[in-house]
């Protein structure tokens, strides 16, 4: 369930911070601000798949800091997003995670009602408005892109191209799963952890933990695991596993049972792979199955994780055993991961914490510090300055740096 990368270089050096971020970074609320306005929701955010919204009037609906969009299938089929958020008090229009409407999209608070399109359809008792115009009241849209079937938000403008573009060097091995085709296993699910959303990130971006840690992962793939760069903030991590592994019932298990879909090539019949989308997701390819996940700060110390796992339309019995046995791999490893990431991040707030001193195995987890530093270089800063200069001294930092 988790992207797991050794190093950035395979060459051992002592030439490299092996710091990470330091650890007030974890629990400023002024920061968060930052990283939600700089970073977070400037950046392409997955909300779910084609397929989770297959007929008009289909929804999903996604939150992220002080935002809420959804959404929507149109009547010609097409997706479009909204703000959910009324333009007559600001009530949510859609209330549900997924939902489906009939016809129109009716606010709860006082029954205004929308067009599929976003267009005001009529305020409820639109005699007590004097010469309201419809046309200004309007839902107002949301960026949106599909790619590979994934449909993908953004809610503020940035320095990120188009999902296409940022992730072309991802096209032809994800293409190669046909994800597009593929349908959803359940609903979008999603779960609360307490920590900060960079330590769940923290625990994925580096495969040194996964021979401790993940006994399950270990047998599967560990010896082979390997970890690449692909470009600027794509990183990705690869584990292959060979006929007969598995000392574990449902590694042998899996092993016995996977199937590869027939269009897969060769070197991608035995593959789990997890392509790193920064700064909070994952794509995860098997023979199986294609699924993402993501961490979304609720606050500084509170995060959602939510995902879904993505099937060929056609399964057979072995398939699906398959898939079942490898969920079960996964969830053991969310599990271990959820409880290191906890572990990790209340540390942040220990007197004995001086800083993290990261292994050469953990040069991706650097990199995306660095990554984000690029950002927000306040975060260069071993202590924080007072919560109300934080916007301006990121900005003074910024400017040296330019
Ligand atoms: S807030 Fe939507 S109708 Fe009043
Ligand atoms: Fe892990």
């Amino acid at each position: 369930m988790t992207i797991h990368v050794k190093s950035e270089s395979a060459t051992p050096a002592n030439d490299w911070d092996r710091r990470g971020l330091p650890a007030w970074t974890y629990h400023s609320q002024a920061l968060l601000d930052l990283e939600l306005d700089r970073i977070l929701l400037r950046h392409w955010q997955i909300v779910g798949h084609v397929n989770d919204v297959p007929k008009p009037g289909d929804y999903i609906s996604f939150d992220l800091g002080p935002e809420r969009a959804f959404v929507l299938r149109q009547q010609d089929g097409s997706l479009r997003a909204f703000h959910n958020l009324c333009r007559h008090r600001g009530s949510r229009i859609v209330t549900k995670e997924s939902g489906h409407c009939k016809n129109a999209l009716v606010c709860p608070f006082h029954g205004w009602v929308y067009n599929f399109d976003g267009t005001l359809r009529g305020a409820a008792r639109p005699d007590s408005f004097a010469d309201l115009d419809k046309h200004k009241f309007g839902l107002k849209p949301v960026e949106l892109e599909i790619w590979m079937g994934f449909i993908f938000i953004r809610f503020k403008p940035g320095s990120q191209a188009s999902v296409a573009e940022t992730l072309a060097p991802y096209a032809a091995e994800m293409g190669s799963h046909l994800p597009e085709t593929m349908v959803p296993t359940g609903k979008i699910w999603n779960g609360e952890i307490p920590v900060n959303w960079k330590s769940v990130r923290d625990v994925d971006n580096e495969g040194y933990h996964v021979a401790m840690a993940h006994p399950a992962l270990q047998d599967l793939y560990g010896y082979t695991y390997r970890d690449t760069v692909y470009g600027p903030r794509l990183r990705v991590s690869k584990g292959t596993y060979k006929e007969g592994a598995g000392r574990m019932w449902s590694v042998r298990n899996y092993v016995k049972a996977s199937t590869p879909h027939p269009a897969l090539p060769e070197e991608r019949r035995k593959l789990w792979a997890y392509y790193g989308i920064f700064p909070n997701a994952v794509f995860i390819t098997t023979p199986e199955t294609v699924q993402f996940y993501q961490e979304l700060p609720i606050d500084v110390g509170r995060s959602i994780i939510r995902g879904m796992i993505y099937r060929y339309p056609e399964e057979s019995r072995q398939q699906k055993l398959a898939r079942y046995l490898s969920y079960r791999i996964d969830r053991a490893t969310y599990e271990e991961d959820t409880q290191l990431a906890i572990w990790s991040n209340e540390s942040m707030k220990s007197s004995a914490f001086d800083s993290f001193h990261l292994s050469d195995h953990e040069r991706f987890l650097r990199a995306h510090h660095d990554d984000l530093r690029r950002l927000l270089p306040i975060m260069r800063l071993d202590e924080p300055p007072p919560a109300e200069r934080m916007a301006d001294v990121n900005a003074a930092l910024q400017a040296e740096e330019d």
